[in-house]
């Protein structure tokens, strides 16, 4: 057990640690069984322990189970990460854990503003292995070659920046062409018990392998990246049953498209979802990746397998049989205890499972294949099926590519000619060499399929489309994970369906979407032809072939590399580490804005064509508070600039007061900046000279992104204070010099007549939340801590 195993054979310095899990759960189980069982499920800080007593620690105890009880496999491998198991307080669905996550993994459209404040601290190198992928700007056009060729040349600049930053700060680069971010993590990275998190909502894919990998903002990764504990709100863990047999037509992706109809696109909300049973086994490990990976469409904060064989298997076809024998020595930590307990548990007998089609425009619409046809027809759904595309994150391993290919195969042996296009995404470079070598492409080529780049391409939108007009309705059938309105080809009149790549594959040849291949015939050359079920090796007779190398290494010595970011760029800019605080920014001060009502990130910081801007903060900065709403004239981006003493854009004015050395407040109303946790929205209006944003009430991630750039998230401590106060009004925010957790604030408020008014405003800072705001923000306050 003391042996030393590394996380990857990438890294030949990172080492497993399952000795801390083993000991961050004897310290939780032991400190569960202090507290007897009748204060069972909460774990409380020794200072607090007296809290136990009180009534609402007594609902807590009924609701939730005894964690000196038998443990899900996500509180095992949560708690085992825990940065402080002696001290945390561990309320389910309550608590905010602070854990300490094994990796980070980031995509290249959220690397660019992780990276660039990462930078901006001021740190030789990150403090956790750290890898990024380039795989969401490629965009699918002709085909891979050509497609990779264009985007390296559109992209250059946003390449070089993430290649040299990523040598300097000894992170691992994967090139454009080297595959999508979950896959490459699956092949190379993810391990049974491992804790990660990652800058994309798929990266729970590495459930397939028991990693708990979680989605989060560029913000957390930055954290992590530069040592501070990351933040997690205790999750619940719905537990999924299986029983019987996966076979035939039914695939890994029909147990999640069905688990999606039953839970919707919310029930996973706040909830690691935790699979377990008697059928497990009979799912390969890159099928239960599939099913993890789109357990992101229901909400959950992660999905999970326990360790078993097939993971095992797994391992050693990507040559990590020594991972496979120190999972076996740990594994009763990363497999749940007997008789564990969850929130809610569901049930799936795989015997009876069958194929699913979910959509269009949402993935949860789940509908049994044998009934689709009918639903076709009474939603009056376009029948016709244009284009089948099959691979991304979701569905791309060999077992995926070896079924569908079987299913074309017979086709074509009976004479059967594609009706559908028909595109196969490989997710890494590593599948689209060994689908190459083994013959399955050569099948997907015969019958008109488009292998195109290992990269996201038509399921983030990057598709050239040409074969319908924008408006023009139409149908398309894709083994992706998402179906959101214009998702694919940004076409809002494509019904885009979600199935399994067998289904997509076969549903080619009829072009209809009321054939059912398991039941139906189709026109063969010599006679009337039925689809028998697909099969495949789930994992190459030969190995893999690891195919061009696209990874890049961080030099041994990086003290010489210099990180590429051109100052004429209007994509990317270097950041400047924020002011620290001074008083003075606080007295006397304008209200740059009110807003009424709703207020998302969406609101702040717009999405869509601002993506592109995502590394030049100066440049997104433009979009901020676009959308919000001014209280004053009902209007979005017109406020009154008191400089020009006329109504003009957000930005423009906050631009203006900050060149005047005016700084500036936003009044907001309730659940203020809900929706992503895009750093952006945090980061823009610091840039643009804001201070403080007081609102009725934050959503709780946009509350910490504020606290994290140096600004004051307040609250009204009587919300119908947000009616004492207007634009013109000019305010001080009072009691800074005695900034304490717990102790109110003082708004003092200036009317233009003279008359002044008192508001008081809350906050939750805690004292290391205070630091970050004195440094000037979390970042400045690590660097002045490493100097
Ligand atoms: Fe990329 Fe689509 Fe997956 S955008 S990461 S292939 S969900």
């Amino acid at each position: 057990a003391s042996q030393k195993v590394t996380m990857s054979n990438l890294e030949s310095d990172k080492f497993i640690n399952y000795q801390r899990i083993e000991d961050n759960l004897k310290i939780v189980r032991d400190r569960a069984r202090a507290f007897g069982p009748s204060q069972s499920g909460v774990i409380s800080s020794p200072k607090f322990t007296g809290r136990l007593h009180h009534f609402e620690d007594l609902i807590f105890s009924l609701n939730l189970r005894s964690l000196g009880h038998p443990l899900t496999l996500a509180e095992k491998v949560v708690y085992g990460h825990l940065d402080d198991a002696k001290n945390q307080d561990i309320e389910r669905g309550t608590s905010y854990l602070k854990l300490r996550p094994d990796r980070v993994a980031c995509q290249d459209a959220t690397a660019q503003m992780a990276l660039l404040q990462f930078m901006s601290a001021g740190l030789p190198s990150v403090a956790v292995p750290t890898t990024v992928h380039c795989d969401h700007l490629i965009e699918a056009q002709k085909g891979g070659v050509a497609d990779l060729a264009r985007a390296n040349e559109i992209n250059k600049e946003v390449y070089n920046f993430l290649a040299t930053c990523s040598q300097k700060y000894n992170i691992g680069f994967w090139k454009p062409g080297s595959g999508i971010i979950h896959q490459i993590i699956l092949e190379n990275y993810a391990f049974p018990g491992g804790m990660m998190i990652g800058t994309d909502s798929h990266t729970p894919n590495a459930g397939g392998l028991g990693m708990v990998a979680v989605g989060v903002g560029g913000a957390d990764a930055v954290d992590v990246m530069a040592d501070i504990p990351w933040e997690l709100k205790c999750p619940k863990v719905i537990g999924i049953k299986l029983t019987g047999k996966l076979s035939g037509w039914a695939s890994p992706k029909d147990v999640i498209l069905k688990v999606a109809g039953i839970l919707t696109v919310k029930g996973g909300t706040g909830a690691i979802v935790e699979y377990f049973g008697p059928g497990v086994d009979s799912i390969s490990c890159t099928g239960m990746a599939t099913i993890c990976n789109m357990g992101a469409e229901i909400g959950a904060t992660t999905s999970l397998f326990p360790y078993n064989s097939r993971m095992a298997d797994y391992l050693r076809a990507t040559k990590r049989e020594n991972i496979a024998a120190y999972a076996d020595v740990f594994k009763h930590n990363l497999t749940p205890d007997a008789g564990a307990k969850y929130d809610q548990v569901i049930e799936i007998d795989l015997n009876t499972l069958e194929p699913y089609v979910n959509g269009p425009f949402t993935p949860d619409l789940a509908t049994p294949l044998s009934q689709f046809k009918d639903a076709v027809i009474k939603n009056g759904w376009p029948k016709e099926m244009k284009v089948g595309l099959i691979g991304s994150c979701t569905n791309s391993s060999y077992e995926d590519m070896s079924r569908s290919a079987s299913l074309a195969q017979q086709a074509l042996d009976a004479g059967v000619p594609a009706k559908a296009k028909f595109t196969i995404t490989p997710g890494s470079e590593q599948i689209r060499a060994t689908i190459e070598r083994d013959g399955q492409a050569a099948v997907f080529d015969k019958i008109g399929g488009v292998v195109l780049a290992n990269a996201c391409g038509p399921c983030i939108g990057q598709w050239d489309r040409q074969d319908v007009k924008k408006g023009e309705r139409n149908s398309i059938l894709i083994s992706y994970n998402r179906n959101f309105t214009g998702r694919n080809d940004a076409n809002p009149a494509t019904h885009a369906f979600v199935t399994s790549p067998e289904l997509v594959t076969a549903m080619v040849f009829s072009g209809d979407l009321t054939f059912n291949p398991m039941t139906d015939t189709l026109q063969g050359a010599n006679g009337p032809f039925k689809f028998q079920p697909p099969n495949g090796a789930e994992l190459p007779p030969r190995g893999f072939d690891a195919g061009v190398d696209t990874y890049q290494a961080p030099p041994a010595d990086r003290s010489k590399v210099v990180v590429d970011v051109a100052p004429t760029s209007n994509r990317l800019q270097l950041l400047t580490p924020f002011a620290k605080y001074d008083p003075k920014n606080y007295k006397d001060i304008d209200v740059l804005i009110k807003v009424q009502g709703k207020c998302t990130t969406d609101h702040i910081s717009m999405a869509g064509p601002w993506l592109k801007f995502r590394g030049h903060l100066d440049n997104i900065s433009n979009n901020m508070l676009i959308g919000a709403v001014n209280i004053a004239n009902e209007q979005a981006n017109s406020i009154y600039n008191k400089l020009t003493k006329q109504f003009e854009a957000v930005p423009k004015t906050a631009r203006d007061y900050k060149a005047a050395g005016k700084p500036w407040v936003v009044i907001g109303d309730e659940n203020y900046g809900e929706g992503s946790s895009r750093e952006h929205a945090a980061l823009e209006v610091r840039h643009l000279g804001g201070v403080a944003v007081i609102v009725k009430s934050f959503a709780r991630i946009h509350e910490t992104n504020l606290k994290k750039q140096g600004m004051l998230p307040l609250t009204f401590a009587d919300p119908k204070d947000y009616e004492k106060i207007n634009p013109e009004d000019i305010v001080s925010i009072q009691g800074l010099e005695s900034f304490a957790p717990g102790v109110p604030l003082n708004l003092h408020v200036a009317k233009p007549d003279g008359k002044t008014v008192d508001i008081k405003l809350n906050h939750t800072f805690n004292d290391g939340q205070i630091g970050w705001f004195k440094a000037g923000s979390a970042l400045n306050l690590m660097a002045a801590a490493a100097k």
